[in-house]
Order: structure tokens, then C-alpha cells, then sequence
């Protein structure tokens, strides 16, 4: 079983990921092997039992109990087993441990949030301390995406308006991908996010390193932090900074131009202009883009508006 595991399966990195394993080649193999059996039984007897004289007609058999039990009751014990090996799997996932080390997670197009009990937030990168239960509470900005990640075997929809849960337990430190499986417009297939695991004693100088988050380190420029903050928070998904074409405006070169606006109007693309793009994304759009971006109200706080907006001044 292992081998198949590896050949055919990720990496089985969470505590309860082999559980799902084991079900998954019963049902699989079991149900292999039961249509090989039929395939070779109904061969068998289509030779038989073929016609071998113009004359022969086939004997009357209305019934025959021993048989039919026997087709009916094996059949209900597979299922049987499998509804309550199921179930036993789906409760294990489900019951969350009480000691749960619980981290917010916040779905948005197109980028994972995560939070943490000190304050401190990521984008993209959910960091968990290795062999300790962790709790996600998840809930959504826009619509519905839903939290994937195949290493642990977990996949959970994560809905607006509605919080949902998922534990893990990763074992060892190492990085596993996250995706999202729920269609969320146009750049669903880039709503990527990857899960650090990292020894325990490295996960508490972690977090207290970035606790509160949201102020500039001492040793970036504006400019320099800006184009960090851009990548955590993922604007390249949507906006270029070498001039390509993507869903939004690239940010080569906007600095100071003149852009023609939806209505027909046009705007100067300044420090104002910036901060409304950011915080009111679909009152000014500009000509020939989609009004599909959503507001970092509440998210960005005004020195990293800032720094962003220093950052595309520098993208000449
Ligand atoms: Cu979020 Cu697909």
C-alpha cells in the first residue's frame, strides 16, 4: 500500500492523511476487483452457455433463493463497511481537539488571509508549528473559494457571510501548497497559498517577530517595503509591473499619466488616484479593465497605502 501511496498519491503529511489513504484503496481496489470478477464471469458463460444446435431451447429458471441472498447480502456488507469506516474517518477530520491552536483564515479574489492570535497577518503563507493541532476558522470576502490542500487531504468550501472549519495536524516541518477548488473568477487558478510548518520553538519566535504586523521594518525604504507588501499581498496576480496586459492596469509607467476612465471621462494617476484604487477599487476603473477588484479597506492600514504607492512611483 505504501508503494502505491507513493507512486500514485502527494505526500501523506498530516497525522489523520493516511486514514483517508487506506479508505480510498479499499474502495478503489475492492471495486477493481469486483469488476474484473464480473467481466470474467460474463465472458465465461456468454462461451458456456452459447447456442450449439438449431434445436436447443434454454431451460425455464424462475428463481434460485441461495443465489440471490448470497448477490444481495455481500454486496449490502461491502457498503456497510464502507459507510461505517467512512464515517469513522469524516469524524476523526471533524471533531476539532480541544487544545487546537486556532488561526483565522480569510478567502478573498484571489489571495488567502491568515491571522493569528497576536495580531500578526500573512497573505499566502499560512505558518503552523509541526505535530500540534491546529484549528482554521475560515470565512470569505467575496464569494465562495474553497481551501485545498492535498498533502493534508483536507478541502473544505469557504463561504461569505459564514464561518466553516477544518484541524490538521502537520507532523514535520516543510512546506505543503494550498489551492483554492472553487471557481472564483478570473484568476482562480493563481489563488495559491502554501502552508509553512516549522518546529515548534521556531514557530513562537515567528509569530512574536510578527506581532501587530502592519509597520514598516527599520532597515526598508517606503518604496522597498511597498514592493514587499505588493507581493504578500499578491497585486501582481492582477497588476503587471513590466507593462504586460493582465487583469488590471500594469503599474510600469502609470505614475503621472493621463488615463481614460470607463464613463468616458479621464483621471491623473496620482498619489489621490492610487489610494481611492486601493481602497474604493471600482469607482474610478480605467477604459478596457474589468471592475473586478476588491477593496483592501481594513486591511492595508495608511503607511502601507503609502509605501505601495512610493513603491509604484518607482516602476518608471
Ligand atoms: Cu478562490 Cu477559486
Amino acid at each position: 500500500m505504501d508503494a502505491l501511496n507513493d507512486l500514485l498519491l502527494p505526500p501523506a503529511k498530516s497525522t489523520l492523511a493516511h486514514q483517508t489513504d487506506t479508505l480510498f484503496w479499499f474502495v478503489h481496489l475492492s471495486s477493481l476487483a469486483l469488476t474484473i470478477g464480473l467481466i470474467a464471469v460474463i465472458v465465461y458463460f456468454v462461451y458456456k452457455y452459447r447456442r450449439k444446435s438449431e434445436d436447443e431451447v434454454t431451460p425455464l429458471i424462475t428463481h434460485n433463493n441461495t443465489l440471490e441472498v448470497t448477490w444481495s447480502v455481500i454486496p449490502l456488507i461491502l457498503v456497510l463497511v464502507v459507510f461505517g469506516w467512512g464515517y469513522k474517518v469524516f469524524m476523526d477530520q471533524q471533531v476539532v481537539p480541544d487544545d487546537a491552536y486556532e488561526i483565522k483564515v480569510t478567502g478573498q479574489k484571489w489571495m488567502w488571509q491568515f491571522t493569528y492570535e497576536n495580531g500578526a497577518r500573512t497573505n499566502g503563507e499560512l505558518h503552523v508549528p509541526a505535530d500540534r493541532p491546529i484549528k482554521l476558522i475560515m470565512s470569505s470576502n467575496d464569494v465562495i473559494h474553497s481551501f485545498y490542500v492535498p498533502d493534508y487531504r483536507l478541502k473544505q468550501d469557504v463561504v461569505p457571510g459564514q464561518y466553516t472549519e477544518l484541524w490538521f495536524n502537520a507532523k514535520e516541518p516543510g512546506e505543503s501548497i494550498i489551492y483554492c477548488t472553487e471557481y472564483c473568477g478570473t484568476a482562480h487558478s493563481d489563488m495559491l497559498g502554501t502552508v509553512v510548518v516549522h518546529e515548534q520553538t521556531d514557530f513562537k519566535t515567528w509569530l512574536a517577530e510578527n506581532a501587530g504586523g502592519g509597520s514598516k521594518p527599520e532597515d526598508l525604504a517606503p518604496a522597498e517595503w511597498g514592493e514587499q507588501l505588493a507581493q504578500e499581498y499578491a497585486c501582481a496576480t492582477c497588476h503587471s509591473t513590466d507593462g504586460s496586459q493582465m487583469t488590471g492596469p500594469t503599474w510600469q509607467g502609470k505614475f503621472g499619466s493621463e488615463e481614460p476612465l470607463a464613463d468616458g471621462s479621464s483621471v491623473t494617476v496620482d498619489e489621490n488616484y492610487l489610494r481611492e484604487s486601493i481602497l474604493e477599487p471600482n469607482a474610478k476603473v480605467v477604459q478596457g479593465f474589468p471592475a473586478v477588484m476588491n477593496t483592501y479597506q481594513g486591511q492595508l492600514n495608511e503607511e502601507q497605502i503609502n509605501a505601495i504607492i512610493e513603491y509604484i512611483k518607482t516602476l518608471k
